[in-house]
């Protein structure tokens, strides 16, 4: 398996591009398979788990185009198979986004139900609730969701217990072939869901309210190609300007959405750092200061992403002051805690909260996270590190980071990867 190594030390400075949203491209991928004629998307990041969406299409007999920019042409009409098999829905949890589309076009889906996970239980009862209150008949069979409806799924009014963004747009995506209208009360607001939104709006489908905690749908009966483009990605954005910040250096970030950013930016202010934007940019400048610790609580949008909360913790780890981060959506979500105390992090876990105390320095040593933001995370705490902090297991960074070594090195850092 391959490594990185990074030694710290170096204040990040210069300028990169943004690549587009995981959780963006994985849902629009997925409704590329209720269109009757070809979807194009583009700007999609070159990542493991869009490869793995790739490899599920491969499986399911739909055929793709790509071409040398990455763009995906989309031809769901060849599909032959409507399964989601184990082999693949193991290594993507996202897997489960072809449910909705499937059984709303084909009539039929399985899917394999996706097992625990490194950050929680991560059920998926509201995806299938929500079908079955559209009229699906769903099954749980041999470690299968085999779902089915005979005719048109129907419009239905669904309260979602709890937000969440899969389920939100597997419900989506089902709603917008489905017969009458369907309200989706209590519906995730996260920029991604807008995104998959407006690509489905693009396609034909009638939707008002994304955005909002209400989503209102009129199912039409078909829906057309088009050319869509992804949007940014703004836990790439994030992650990046922390980095920067934690190495007191500066960075500016362009084709990003500062927009879909608030909560990310106005803690970074808090924290000390100059952050100044424009429609497409972001200019991060921390002028070689000691960031301040911040307290912070993640919740779904347009709160603080927990996709963000332990690349905070890495710059609590050398803050100035103490820092608190409670963390809401996921249970289980603090692994890199106990690889960032083995560097020397004043750290303490209480119930769903961290309380880091900042150190001056932090000391190299090998880490592995098991799953994508921890690692991110680890990484960071290795560029302030002082000597060559060894950070295995990157396949998880490479399941959401385009090209993370070759974008830290055009910002200075000393990093490299280790091929196994
Ligand atoms: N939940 C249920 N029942 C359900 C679905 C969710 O109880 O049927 C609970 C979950 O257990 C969790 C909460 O609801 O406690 C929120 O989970 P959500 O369903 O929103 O998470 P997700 O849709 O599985 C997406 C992202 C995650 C991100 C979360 C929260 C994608 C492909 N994944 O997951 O991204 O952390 O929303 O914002 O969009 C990542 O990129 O590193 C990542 C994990």
């Amino acid at each position: 398996m391959d490594k990185l190594i990074i030694t710290g030390g170096v204040r990040l400075d210069g300028e990169i591009r943004v690549s587009g949203a995981k959780n963006s491209a994985l849902p629009i991928l997925a409704a590329t398979l209720l269109a009757d004629s070809p979807v194009t998307v583009c700007n999609l990041p070159h990542l493991h788990d869009i490869t793995t969406m790739c490899e599920l299409f491969g499986c399911m007999g739909v055929e793709l185009l790509v071409d040398e920019k990455m763009n995906v042409e989309v031809h769901a009409s060849t599909i032959k198979q409507l399964v989601a098999p184990y082999e693949l829905v193991k290594t993507m949890r996202a897997s489960i986004l072809v449910l909705g589309p499937l059984l709303a076009r084909f009539g039929y889906a399985e899917v394999s139900l996706p097992g625990g996970c490194a950050i929680g239980s991560r059920p998926v009862d509201l995806h299938i609730s929500g079908l079955q209150a559209m009229g699906a008949d769903i099954v749980v069979e041999d470690g299968y969701i085999k779902a089915s409806v005979k005719d048109r799924l129907k419009g239905a009014h669904i309260l979602m217990d709890t937000v969440t963004v899969t389920g939100t747009e597997n419900i989506l995506m089902a709603a917008v072939l489905a017969d009458g209208e369907t309200i989706i009360e209590n519906a995730a607001r996260e920029p991604e869901v807008v995104d998959l939104a407006e690509c489905l709006i693009t396609m034909g489908a009638r939707i008002k309210g994304h955005g909002t905690g209400m989503i209102r749908v009129q199912g039409v009966e078909r829906l057309d190609g088009c050319t869509y483009s992804v949007l940014p990605d703004r836990i790439e954005t994030g992650t990046y300007l922390i980095a920067a910040a934690a190495t007191g250096g500066r960075v500016r970030l362009k084709d990003t959405q500062p927009n879909i950013l608030d909560a990310i930016l106005f803690k970074l202010r808090e924290a000390g750092a100059s952050v100044e934007w424009g429609d497409d940019w972001i200019e991060l400048d921390m002028k070689g200061k000691r960031p301040r610790a911040v307290d912070l609580k993640t919740a779904p949008y347009p709160a603080m992403p927990t996709d963000i909360q332990a690349q905070f913790t890495a710059l609590n780890a050398i803050a100035e002051g103490t820092g608190r981060i409670t963390e809401t959506v996921f249970e289980n979500r603090f692994m890199h805690v106990q690889e960032m105390k083995r560097m020397g992090a004043d750290v303490d876990v209480e119930g769903n909260t961290v309380i880091v105390k900042g150190v001056e320095q932090l000391k190299a040593a090998p880490v592995m996270a098991t799953d994508l933001r921890a690692s991110a995370s680890l990484v960071i705490a290795g560029l302030v590190a002082e000597g060559d902090t060894v950070v295995e297991r990157i396949y998880h960074i490479d399941r959401g980071y385009e090209c993370i070594e070759e974008k830290l090195q055009q910002l200075g850092a000393k990093i490299r990867r280790v091929p196994a």
